[in-house]
C-alpha cells in the first residue's frame, strides 16, 4: 500500500469553474437525434417527440450547455432545410456520415429541446459548404426580435420570441481532410474573420469560438492555431480543442495516463494564444472551448465501421460500449478540465446519446447509463466552485501512449505520470469541498492523507467509488447497472486531516461539508 499526502490551502486557487465547462454535444449523427433525444411515437415521447426517459437521465447527469448540430455534419448543412413546416422539409444526403437526413428536427426543435433539458444552446455555423452569408442569416433568424425578413420568418414558423443564442462556433474541425470543404489555416482564418464580423454586426452580444486543431496529433497543430488566431484574434472570444483518447494498443496504464497529454495540449494552446496576444501587445485573453472530448476508438477505425451502405436514416453507428477502464480514463479527462478552469471556459462531452455517449436508448425499453455516465455526473454536479491548487507526493510511472494519425503510427512518451490524479473544488457559499481522485495504480491501494489546516472543520457528506476487479466490465441493455458507483466507506476525519484508502484502478469522489 502506498501513502500519499495531499495538501490544499483555501486561498491557493486556480479559478472558479465557469457554468459552460459542463457541456455536451448533440450532432445529427447516427441515433443521437433521431431515436435518441427525439423519437415521436415512442412510449415516453411528449407532444414534441422528445423522449422523457432521455430527458430525465440528462437532468440527472446535470450538464449546462449543448453544442449542435455538428460536428462533421454541420459542414454540409443548410440550416434553412430544418425550419418551417416539417412535411415540406427536404430529405438530403449527409456526406459526413453517408446517411440520409430527413430534417424533421432542426434549429427550432433544438431550442425547444434545450428548454426541456434545461441547457443553454451553443450553435455551430457551416463554414464548409457555406460561409458568412448563411451564418449571419442564421443569427438574424435566431436572435433578431422581428421586423426583418428572417426574424419574421421565425415568428411565422411559430417562435415569436427570439432564441437569444449567445454562444456560436465558427465551423467545425476545418483543418481535417475528412471535413466537407476543409481549409488551410489561411483560408479558414479569412472566412472565420468575415463570418465573425457580420454575425456580430447582427447581434453584438454573441460570443464566438474559432476552430483550433482537430487534435494534438494533427500535422498542422500549433501552426494552425497561430495562423488562425492571427486572423481572427480581434473577433472571437474562444479557440476550440478536440481530443478523443484511445486504447488501440490494449495498454491500460497508457490509456489512464492519456489525460496528461490533454493537460499538455491545453497548456500548448494557451501558450500559442498568448503569443499571438503578445505580438499585438494585447491584454486580451483568448479562452479555450474544449468542445469535443471523450474516449473513442472501437467504432472509429476503420472508416467502414462508421458508415452503413444504402444512405440509411439514423443508422446505429459510433455506438461505443464503454467499460470500466474507459470510465477511469474519462474521469482523468474531467480532472484535466477542472485543473485548467482558469482558461477553459466552455467544454462539451462528445456526445450525449447513443453516439459515443453516456446515455443509450432502446426502442423497446428505457434509456440506460454507460460507465462514463458516472464520472461525468459527478463532474457536472459537484464541480461547481473554486478549483484549488494541489500539492501531492504521489508516486509516478512512465507510459507510452499510441495515437495513430491516418496510416501513421504515433507514439507519445509520458514521464512522471502521477498514480494519483486529483482535482479539488471548494464551493464556499455551499459549504462543501469535493476531492476528485483517480487511482491509476492497477494493483495497489492508495492511502491518502488530506491536509486541510486552512479550512473550517469538515465532516464527510458523501463519498463514492467506481471500481471493479474486471476492468473490462461494461453496462449493457441486459445488465444496465453492472458498473455503478458504490459507497467509499473508508473515509475518516480527524481535526484538519482526512484519511481515506482508494482501491486500485478506481475513480473516487469525496464530498466534505462544513461541520455544524
Ligand atoms: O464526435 C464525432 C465526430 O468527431 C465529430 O463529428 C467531429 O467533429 C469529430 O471528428
Amino acid at each position: 500500500m502506498r501513502e500519499v499526502t495531499v495538501q490544499l490551502h483555501r486561498d491557493l486557487t486556480i479559478a472558479e469553474t465557469e457554468r459552460r465547462l459542463f457541456g455536451v454535444f448533440v450532432e445529427h449523427l447516427g441515433r443521437c437525434v433521431y431515436g435518441g433525444i427525439f423519437e415521436p411515437g415512442h412510449l415516453t415521447a411528449d407532444a414534441h417527440g422528445f423522449r422523457h426517459d432521455v430527458l430525465s437521465l440528462v437532468h440527472e447527469l446535470g450538464p449546462t450547455v449543448v453544442r449542435y448540430p455538428g460536428g462533421n455534419f454541420v459542414s454540409g448543412y443548410n440550416w434553412e432545410d430544418g425550419v418551417g413546416p416539417a412535411e415540406a422539409r427536404p430529405q438530403r444526403l449527409d456526406l459526413a456520415w453517408m446517411s440520409s437526413e430527413t430534417n424533421r428536427f432542426g434549429t427550432n426543435e433544438f431550442i425547444d429541446w434545450c428548454q426541456a433539458a434545461r441547457l443553454e444552446p451553443m450553435l455551430v455555423v457551416n463554414l464548409g459548404t457555406r460561409g458568412a452569408d448563411a451564418a449571419r442569416n442564421l443569427v438574424e433568424y435566431c436572435n433578431h426580435p422581428g421586423g426583418s425578413a428572417l426574424s419574421d420568418l421565425r415568428r411565422q414558423h411559430g417562435w415569436d420570441e427570439p432564441h437569444g443564442v449567445k454562444l456560436w462556433c465558427l465551423g467545425n474541425e476545418m483543418d481535417g481532410p475528412w471535413q466537407i470543404e476543409s481549409k488551410t489555416a489561411q483560408e479558414y482564418g479569412r472566412i472565420a474573420t468575415e463570418a465573425a464580423k457580420v454575425m456580430k454586426w447582427i447581434d453584438p452580444s454573441i460570443e464566438l469560438v474559432a476552430c483550433g486543431s482537430s487534435g494534438r496529433n494533427m500535422p498542422t497543430f500549433g501552426r494552425w492555431e497561430d495562423t488562425v488566431l492571427e486572423h481572427v484574434f480581434d473577433h472571437v472570444e474562444y479557440v476550440s480543442l478536440h481530443t478523443y483518447v484511445n486504447n488501440y494498443a490494449g495498454d491500460t496504464p497508457a490509456l489512464l495516463a492519456s489525460s496528461d497529454l490533454m493537460d499538455r495540449f491545453i497548456e500548448e494552446v494557451v501558450a500559442i494564444a498568448d503569443a499571438v496576444a503578445a505580438r499585438r501587445r494585447s491584454a486580451k485573453r483568448i479562452w479555450l472551448s474544449f468542445d469535443e472530448w471523450n474516449v473513442w476508438y472501437r467504432t472509429r477505425r476503420p472508416q467502414q465501421a462508421r458508415v452503413r451502405p444504402g444512405w440509411p436514416v439514423a443508422p446505429p453507428i459510433l455506438e461505443e460500449v464503454y467499460n470500466l477502464e474507459d470510465a477511469l480514463a474519462f474521469g482523468g479527462m474531467c480532472i484535466s478540465l477542472l485543473n485548467h478552469a482558469d482558461r477553459i471556459k466552455a467544454a462539451c462531452l462528445a456526445q450525449l446519446v447513443n453516439v459515443i455517449a453516456p446515455i443509450m436508448t432502446e426502442t423497446d425499453g428505457p434509456a440506460w447509463r454507460q460507465t462514463i455516465f458516472w464520472p461525468f455526473a459527478h463532474f457536472c454536479n459537484f464541480g461547481r466552485g473554486r478549483v484549488l491548487e494541489i500539492q501531492s507526493d504521489s508516486p509516478t510511472y512512465e507510459a507510452t501512449y499510441y495515437d495513430p494519425r491516418g496510416t501513421q503510427d504515433l507514439y507519445f512518451p509520458l514521464a512522471k505520470v502521477s498514480y494519483l490524479k486529483l482535482a479539488a473544488v471548494h464551493d464556499e457559499p455551499g459549504g462543501t469541498l469535493t476531492l476528485f481522485a483517480l487511482n491509476r495504480h492497477l494493483t495497489h491501494d492508495m492511502r491518502v492523507a488530506l491536509k486541510l489546516e486552512s479550512f473550517p472543520r469538515f465532516v464527510v457528506d458523501s463519498a463514492f467509488q467506481l471500481c471493479d476487479p474486471d476492468l473490462k466490465a461494461a453496462n449493457t441493455k441486459a445488465q444496465p447497472e453492472r458498473v455503478k458507483p458504490t459507497a467509499l466507506t473508508r473515509v475518516h476525519v480527524k481535526g484538519a486531516r482526512v484519511d481515506t484508502t482508494l482501491a486500485p484502478a478506481s475513480w473516487n469522489v469525496v464530498r466534505l461539508k462544513i461541520a455544524e
